[in-house]
């Protein structure tokens, strides 16, 4: 096959999986797109998928950095005089001891919440948000979880963590969404009115008293954007992906499979987090495929959790598999991620509460994703319980 063709074979398989909105389709075109390798190159850039070059990749931050404002400037000349561009200091695309002492605040801030009382919070949220399923069964019979449960639910342990209403919190999904979209799909640009939500509402959550005082509204954003929509298509997964599996369902609620095991292996196997990006930093190799300073790299670690030079049987839901905490779900090293604790609690207390209370609880439609190339987000999933 010659680079050509291969390149563009791949760029149509890219096309795919960033439009399909079929849940568990980017699975088989991952599988596909390993053909070109585990590093190739498209259009002015490379795509990373196995695993031992993806966790290079973020490793070195200094051989392979984010994509900082700098890049942005030869890539979008003129950016910063958009409104939008305040929400750039996001921590992901800082590097050096700006991201160092942006990180640790903000580390600081979520230790701060994420102590025995955030626990029990979590808990009451998930009381309520099984009070609202059943309210909406006992209604309609069949419902769509994903707006009337889902959203709400994630909405309310972020109130919690800000210190800011759940329907405030709530009303700022669609804007994180954008958000994270943009991060992700660079160089566009967030439109005013999203920044403007978004900015309003870090700006309540950054003041003072709240649990995230000190920090500024560009890293609260830089923390609701991507976490928000993450953990709510983090449990949309878990719903799903335990309806797929009813065996290993039966096994957590008789306590013969531990629920973290469940979580690991959910976060290996249908995470909602696709990949990040990179830039090389200087002229580099990876994978034998020669980079040069400023190009863009696609980072598919959905693919590395899966590659089968890695793992055992990739492609099945095995919890407790060993080597899971190797798995790149939450990224690695200096950027890795600072919400995986508060995730890890959310997940591994909902199936209880869910299943315990609704135990013949299906999902009855095929789920739905929304396109994107590197997240992996239910926006619908319907469900019954008879
Ligand atoms: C299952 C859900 C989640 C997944 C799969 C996930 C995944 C990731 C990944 C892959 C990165 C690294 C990005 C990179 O290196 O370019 C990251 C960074 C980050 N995540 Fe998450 N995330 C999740 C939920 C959350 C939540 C709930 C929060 C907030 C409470 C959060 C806050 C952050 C922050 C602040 C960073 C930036 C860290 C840095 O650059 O130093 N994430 N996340």
């Amino acid at each position: 096959m010659t680079l050509r063709t291969g390149n563009r074979q791949a760029a149509v398989l890219l096309a795919r999986m960033r439009r399909t909105t079929e849940h568990g389709a980017r699975y088989p075109i991952l599988a596909q797109l390993r053909d070109f390798g585990p590093v190739f190159r498209i259009w002015r850039g490379v795509v990373v998928l196995g695993y031992p070059e993806v966790a290079e990749v973020l490793r070195d931050t200094d051989r392979f950095g984010p994509p900082t404002p700098a890049r942005r400037d030869v890539v979008q000349p003129g950016w910063r005089d958009h409104p939008a561009a305040l929400l750039s200091a996001d921590l992901v695309t800082l590097k050096g001891t700006g991201h160092r002492a942006a990180r640790s605040a903000m580390h600081r801030a979520l230790a701060r919440t994420l102590g025995e009382d955030f626990e029990a919070r979590v808990e009451d949220r998930i009381d309520q948000a099984t009070e609202r399923l059943a309210a909406e069964f006992s209604r309609t019979g069949s419902v769509e979880v994903m707006e009337t449960v889902v959203e709400p639910f994630v909405a309310g342990v972020f109130a919690d963590l800000f210190g800011v209403s759940a329907t405030d919190t709530e009303a700022v999904l669609p804007s994180a969404w954008a958000f994270a979209k943009v991060i992700d799909e660079a160089p566009q640009l967030l439109d005013d009115e999203a920044a403007g939500t978004l900015l309003d509402f870090a700006t309540r959550a950054a003041g003072s008293g709240s649990p995230m005082e000190g920090l500024s509204p560009a890293e609260v954003v830089g923390v609701v954007g991507p976490g928000l929509v993450n953990l709510t298509g983090a449990v949309g997964s878990l719903i799903q992906t335990l309806d797929q599996f009813p065996d290993q369902r039966e096994d957590l609620l008789s306590g013969s499979i531990a629920p973290g095991d469940i979580v690991e292996e959910l976060l290996r196997y249908d995470a909602p987090a696709h990949g990040t990006v990179r830039v090389a930093g200087e002229d580099v190799e990876l994978g034998g495929i020669p980079l040069t300073v400023g190009e863009a790299i696609i980072v598919l670690t959905a693919a590395a959790n899966r590659d089968p030079a890695h793992w055992v049987d990739p492609d099945v839901f095995r919890p407790a598999r060993p080597g899971l905490a190797r798995a790149l779900t939450f990224g690695y090293g200096t950027h890795s991620c600072l919400g995986q604790s508060l995730v890890r609690v959310v997940l591994s207390r909902l199936p209880a509460g869910l299943y315990h209370r609704f135990p013949t609880m299906r999902v009855t439609e095929p789920p739905v994703v929304r396109p994107a190339l590197l997240r992996n987000h239910l926006s619908r999933l319907v469900l019954e319980a008879t």
